[in-house]
C-alpha cells in the first residue's frame, strides 16, 4: 500500500453536497491518497505522515471532470463544414457520413493513436473520466473495432450503431434497424456498458421515436444501460421516450417543452439531462435554459460531446464557462453538473465527488478558487494532478 499526502490546498472543493452551494469546500486543506483512493481529508496543519507528499502551493483542487458524452474514436476532418456553418449553413447530421468514410478507411493503429492524443488533451484540461461512443463505423466490424479501441482507455463505452442510417442502407431504414438491434448489438455488447440512439425527427439521417424505442429495448435486453441523443435540432419525442424507458441520461435537450421539463423533473432520480453547450456554440443554435431546469428540479450534467462535427473541443472548463455565461447556471451549479452530475449520469458514485473511499481523481487549478473556471474563459488553468506532481503524463492505454 502506498500513500501520498496532497497539502497546501487553498480551496478544496469536494462537491459532496454539503455547505453553501452544496460544494463542500475546505480551506487550507490536505488529503491523503492510499492506493488511488481518498483515505483522509482535513487541514494541512493536521495532515498525517505519508510515503510521499505533493504541496500544491495554495492552488484550488476540484474533482476530476467527468465528461459523460464524447465521440472520440474517429479519423478525418470536417473543418470546412464548420466554416460553412459559421456563414449560415444549418447542421442536419449529414456530415456524419463523411466521418464514417474516413473512420472506416483508417487502420486500428491510426485510430488508437488519434484517440490517445485526444485522451492526453482532455486530461491536460482536467478531465479524469470520459465516456466514449462508437457510431462512426456503422458496420458490425467497424462498430466492434471502435468499442474495442475505446475500451483500452475507459470502462464507459457506448454502442451508438444507431447514430445515422449509413449510405448503403439508403431506402432500407428497417433493414438497418434490424442489423443494429440484431447482429451488430450482439457483437458490440461485450465491449459496451451503454447503448445510445440519435432520436431526432428533424434529421433525415437519424431515428424516429419508434425506431429509437426498438434500439433501446434491444439494448436493455442485452444488458446495456440506456442513453439517448434527443431534442437537439428541434422539439421531439426523445426526452419523454428516454424518461419512459428509464435511461440514465438524455443528452442535448436543446429544445424542451413544458411536458419534457415536467417528465425530467419527475424522473430526477433516474434520468439526468446532459447539456452540451459547446454544440450550440459550434452550430450557432439557441442555448437551452438550464436555470429553468434547475428551478424545476431536473438533475443536470454537463459534457463536451467532443466530435468532429458539432463540437470539436475536449475542454470541460470551456463548457463550464459557456454554462455560466449562456445557460444561466451559477459557477457552483456548473461545477456540480460537470462532476457529481455527470458521474450520476453514468450511475457512478465513486467519481465526481471527493469523499472518503472515492477515487482520488484530483484536478488542480492554477487559481485560488473554482470560480476562475468561468472567470478565466479559454485559459488552461485546470489539469489532472498525477501522482508524480504536475507533470502532464501520457494516459496509458491498456493492452
Ligand atoms: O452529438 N447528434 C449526433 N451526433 C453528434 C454529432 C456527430 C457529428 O456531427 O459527427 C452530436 O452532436
Ligand atoms: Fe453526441
Amino acid at each position: 500500500m502506498s500513500s501520498t499526502a496532497v497539502t497546501g490546498i487553498g480551496e478544496l472543493v469536494t462537491c459532496d453536497g454539503t455547505g453553501p452551494d452544496l460544494l463542500g469546500i475546505h480551506s487550507n486543506a490536505a488529503l491523503v491518497v492510499e492506493d488511488g483512493l481518498i483515505a483522509w481529508i482535513g487541514s494541512t496543519a493536521a495532515a498525517p505522515a505519508a510515503d510521499s507528499r505533493i504541496d500544491v502551493g495554495g492552488r484550488a483542487i476540484i474533482p476530476g471532470f467527468v465528461d459523460s458524452h464524447s465521440h472520440l474514436v474517429f479519423a478525418g476532418d470536417r473543418s470546412t463544414e464548420f466554416a460553412a456553418r459559421m456563414t449560415g449553413q444549418p447542421y442536419d447530421g449529414g456530415g456524419i457520413g463523411v466521418t464514417v468514410a474516413a473512420t472506416r478507411a483508417a487502420t486500428d493503429d491510426e485510430l488508437t493513436r488519434l484517440l490517445g492524443l485526444r485522451i492526453d488533451e482532455l486530461r491536460a484540461l482536467g478531465t479524469a473520466t470520459v465516456e466514449i461512443k462508437s457510431g462512426y463505423g456503422l458496420t458490425v466490424s467497424d462498430e466492434v473495432r471502435a468499442l474495442r479501441i475505446a475500451r483500452r482507455f475507459t470502462t464507459e463505452t457506448t454502442f451508438l450503431g444507431a447514430h445515422v442510417i449509413p449510405a448503403e442502407y439508403d431506402g432500407d431504414r428497417a433493414g438497418y434497424v434490424d442489423l443494429v438491434t440484431g447482429p451488430m448489438l450482439q457483437a458490440a455488447a461485450p465491449y459496451a456498458r451503454w447503448i445510445d440512439v440519435f432520436c431526432e425527427p428533424h434529421s433525415p439521417h437519424a431515428f424516429d421515436a419508434e425506431e429509437a424505442r426498438s434500439v433501446l429495448a434491444a439494448g436493455a435486453e442485452a444488458g446495456l444501460g440506456l442513453r439517448v441523443h434527443a431534442n437537439q435540432l428541434g422539439p421531439g419525442p426523445g426526452v419523454r421516450l428516454a424518461v419512459e424507458l428509464g435511461a440514465a441520461s438524455v443528452d442535448h435537450c436543446t429544445y424542451l417543452g413544458d411536458a419534457d421539463v415536467d417528465a425530467l423533473a419527475a424522473a430526477a432520480e433516474t434520468t439526468v439531462a446532459t447539456l452540451l453547450p459547446g454544440v450550440e456554440f459550434c452550430t450557432r443554435s439557441p442555448y437551452p435554459d438550464a436555470a429553468r431546469l434547475v428551478d424545476a428540479g431536473v438533475s443536470l450534467a454537463l459534457a463536451t460531446d467532443c466530435n468532429p462535427g458539432t463540437c470539436y473541443s475536449s475542454s470541460m472548463p470551456w463548457v463550464i464557462s459557456l454554462a455560466v455565461r449562456e445557460l444561466g447556471l451559477t459557477p457552483a451549479q456548473a461545477l456540480l453538473a460537470a462532476t457529481a452530475g455527470s458521474a450520476k449520469s453514468l450511475r457512478r458514485t465513486d467519481i465526481g465527488r471527493l469523499v472518503l473511499g472515492n477515487r482520488a481523481d484530483l484536478t488542480v487549478l492554477d487559481a485560488p478558487s473554482y470560480l476562475h473556471l468561468a472567470y478565466r474563459p479559454g485559459v488552461p488553468i485546470a489539469r489532472v494532478l498525477n501522482d508524480d506532481g504536475f507533470t502532464r503524463q501520457r494516459a496509458s492505454a491498456r493492452p
